[in-house]
């Protein structure tokens, strides 16, 4: 039996709503597996942790995740009940930094049974992959109060080693797909974009002769996600490019509910963590109508990671089909709840397996 620990965050929100969703199905792909098994243990960190602690974490909390196959998150934020910037920065980007997942991977592709808001969309497939540890997010800056004057200074920080490990994995992965990696830049007006980001590509793109390269202006690439997504591959991009895109991605893929991401560790020290692109949606937390799959598709890239391919095809099989089956969130045009997709999510697939 392959036993897989997991460290469950379900956090704040419709992450409290849609991760024993996205649990129900690890379950039920363990039953159909036979040989694998999931031990989940519950954080309970959250704004409510912190209103009753003052942190968003136990002191050692860094250390009791540390040992775990994956980290399962699913949003975190509470604005009315603790500022973002403490909530996001002592919980998400806190272990997103510690654990050293540089790498945060944000696929965006029409599904089937999904309708997307553009008017005529071809078949897209993109893959995101974003620097997720330095750059625009960097904890470089101050703020000097002085009535008028007031200055607040933030500072970007890309490294050589941030750049290259990005692109690197950038150039790797469109190697396993379609070979075109878009570099996001904005050389024209911002200066680490030029000559630094461009330079790092253009140089790594050498040793990619197989590899079709293409740097885009981040301005015009959304506009390109829109107008033609069809044309994009793998796009790697800077921590805050990186993140605008995978919203506006999720948008054309027909809603931020069904968006998956996987922030990735590359050097075996720490656990990787998954958690879908979206919030925690206060507007619609507690109705039991949150999409449950961004979070479930998370969860297939959590076996992808977990050595699991198979099973992580039979998961996204059933999410079609699902979604093809007309049983959808109000997010996406239907009128069923989370735990009724869920549901027909698992009928599915024990359906396909016989
Ligand atoms: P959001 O993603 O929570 O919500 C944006 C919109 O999308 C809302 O209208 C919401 O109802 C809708 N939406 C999001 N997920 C949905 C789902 N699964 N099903 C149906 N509709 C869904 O973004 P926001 O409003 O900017 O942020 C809300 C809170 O979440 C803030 O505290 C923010 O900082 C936090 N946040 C956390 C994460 C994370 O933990 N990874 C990511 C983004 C935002
Ligand atoms: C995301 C979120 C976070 C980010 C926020 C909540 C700090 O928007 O995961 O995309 O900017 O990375
Ligand atoms: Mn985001």
């Amino acid at each position: 039996m392959k036993t897989l620990e997991l460290a469950v965050i379900p956090g704040d929100g419709i992450g409290k709503e849609v991760v024993p969703e996205a649990l129900r199905v690890l379950d039920a792909i363990a039953d159909i597996h036979g040989g694998l098994k999931f031990n989940y243990t519950h954080y309970p960190w959250s704004s409510e942790y912190y209103i009753e602690h003052g942190t968003m974490m136990p002191e050692n909390g860094l250390e009791l995740i540390k040992g775990s196959d994956a980290i399962f998150l699913g949003a975190v934020g509470d604005p009315n009940l603790v500022p973002d910037h403490i909530s996001l920065g002592e919980l998400l980007l806190r272990i997103r930094r510690e654990f050293e997942q540089v790498i945060n991977v944000r696929p965006a592709k029409q599904l089937r049974g999904m309708v997307s808001p553009l008017s005529n969309p071809k078949n897209f497939d993109i893959l995101i992959v974003r620097e997720n540890s330095e750059g625009e997010y960097s904890s470089s800056g101050g703020r000097v109060h002085n009535g008028i004057d007031e200055i607040v200074v933030q500072n970007a920080v890309f490294t050589k080693r941030g750049v290259s490990r990005v692109m690197e994995y950038g150039f790797e992965i469109a190697g396993k797909r379609n070979g075109h990696l878009t570099s996001a830049t904005k050389s024209n007006g911002i200066a680490h974009s030029m000559p630094f980001w461009d330079e790092v590509f253009k140089e790594m793109a050498a040793s990619y002769p197989a590899i079709k390269t293409r740097s885009e202006h981040i301005d015009a690439l959304s506009a390109f996600f829109v107008t033609r997504p069809e044309t994009l591959d793998v796009v790697v991009a800077s921590n805050l490019f990186g993140d605008i895109l995978s919203d506006l991605g999720a948008a054309i893929m027909g809603s931020i509910g069904i968006a998956p991401a996987a922030n990735i560790n590359l050097n075996g020290k720490y656990p990787s963590m998954f958690e879908p692109v979206h919030g925690s949606a206060p507007d619609i937390y507690g109705k039991g109508i949150a999409n449950p799959i961004g979070q479930i598709w998370t969860a297939k890239m959590m076996l992808d990671h977990l050595g699991e391919p198979e099973m992580g095809e039979i998961l996204l099989e059933a999410i079609e089909r699902t979604l093809e089956s007309g049983v959808k969130t109000g997010d996406i045009g239907g009128s069923s709840t989370t735990q009724e997709v869920t549901d027909a999510i698992i009928a599915a697939m024990k359906e396909q397996t016989g």
